[in-house]
């Protein structure tokens, strides 16, 4: 029985990051400084095991949840996801199963994960210049190993593969058009992302955001583009058609054109923290329930609960000038 919030939305998608740790070392996620050799993850007792994930997972969908997304952290680094992946998929009810990588570990996994039930993938990549992209991730990780990834998860039929990139001002906001004459015309959907203030670590500021619009300027001005227009419940990319027959891509405008209108996703942290926003400050901690011996129906009420008062529209009130204090890392929480 689907639930609704505050604001009639209901809960639809759930997004689950399994870990907070990653092999890359993105400037505006987990910048080096802050994330350094001595920086303390969370201890392999504290993450919720594969079952505690699975129990959780089924009681939400009893409530309505339809698609479900791995995260991270990067997913792929946490041993044996393939068997969650598994008892996910099996979950009657469950309509989609997605995951969302850096790539570095995709061409190694993909099968196995694909065999395991996976539907759909998402790898992030910021730039396909080779210099940018090491600079970018920090790690000793190659583009051409993310490529390979992307090929190989598109090879074995988890698609629409998507893409996507985060673009920054000064920093990749020149490489759009290389980006996108990349993808355009592979099969793959790129997705164009504005940078958020997402965590307390990536030293956002508003300057540093290239619009929407100004990426729309960019791609357009290599391609004929045009925008499709459909309603879809929970949608988060604007979807846009390159009109020459090369296919589909997005743009993910959380900061100038936000949609907490439609916003049907929880969100539950590799320690099982439930949040109902992004931008939460404060989770609901579901491990401590799942470990103190309460029933799934003592689960599905604190959940259901929790949604109903949920009110949550972090960016539409950041566009006024708002601020929620601090924010959950996007390495904890995984976008
Ligand atoms: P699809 O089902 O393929 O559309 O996936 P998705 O776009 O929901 O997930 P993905 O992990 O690819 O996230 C794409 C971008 O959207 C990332 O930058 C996320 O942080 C951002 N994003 C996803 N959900 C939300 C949300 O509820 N609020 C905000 N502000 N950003 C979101
Ligand atoms: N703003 C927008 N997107 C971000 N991501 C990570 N940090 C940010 C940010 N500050 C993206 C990643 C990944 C997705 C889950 O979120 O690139 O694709
Ligand atoms: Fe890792 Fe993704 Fe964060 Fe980069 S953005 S450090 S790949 S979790
Ligand atoms: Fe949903 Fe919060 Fe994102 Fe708005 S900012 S779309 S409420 S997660």
């Amino acid at each position: 029985m689907p639930c609704a919030d505050h604001r009639s939305r209901l809960l639809r998608d759930l997004r689950i990051s399994v870990t907070d740790r990653c092999n890359f070392r993105c400037v505006y996620c987990m910048p080096r400084e802050a994330f350094g050799s001595d920086f303390e993850f969370l201890d392999r007792s504290m993450l919720l095991s594969y079952e505690e994930i699975r129990r959780l997972a089924a009681v939400f969908v009893g409530l309505g949840v339809r698609k479900i997304r791995l995260t991270g952290g990067e997913p792929l680094v946490r041993h044996g996801l393939p068997s969650l992946v598994r008892q996910l998929a099996a979950l009657r009810g469950l309509e989609d199963l997605a995951l969302t990588t850096n790539g570095a570990l995709l061409a190694e996994q993909a099968e196995a994960l694909c065999a395991a039930g996976l539907k759909r993938i998402t790898v992030s990549l910021d730039s396909i210049n080779p210099t940018t992209f090491r600079r970018l991730s920090d790690s000793k990780i190659s583009l051409d190993t993310v490529l390979a990834g992307i090929d190989k998860a598109a090879a074995l039929g988890l698609s629409p593969v998507k893409v996507n990139a985060v673009i920054r001002r000064g920093i990749n906001e020149s490489e759009v058009e290389e980006i996108a004459r990349y993808f355009h015309g592979s099969g793959v959907t790129l997705r164009f992302i504005e940078f958020m203030d997402v965590g307390m670590t990536n030293r956002w500021v508003l300057d540093d955001v290239v619009t929407a619009r100004e990426i729309l300027d960019r791609v357009g001005a290599c391609f004929p583009i045009e925008a499709i227009e459909v309603a879809e419940e929970g949608r988060v990319a604007e979807r846009w058609r390159f009109t020459d027959g090369g296919g589909e891509f997005g743009i993910i405008a959380s900061v100038t054109r936000p949609f907490c209108g439609g916003c049907t996703r929880m969100r539950l942290s590799p320690e099982g923290q439930l949040y109902t926003c992004l931008f939460a400050s404060e989770g609901f901690d579901l491990r401590q329930m799942l470990r103190g011996g309460a029933t799934d129906e003592e689960i599905r009420a604190s959940i259901e609960a929790l949604w109903a008062a949920r009110e949550d529209r972090y960016s539409e009130l950041r566009q006024n000038g708002g601020d929620s204090g601090t924010r959950v890392e996007m390495s904890r929480i995984g976008g």
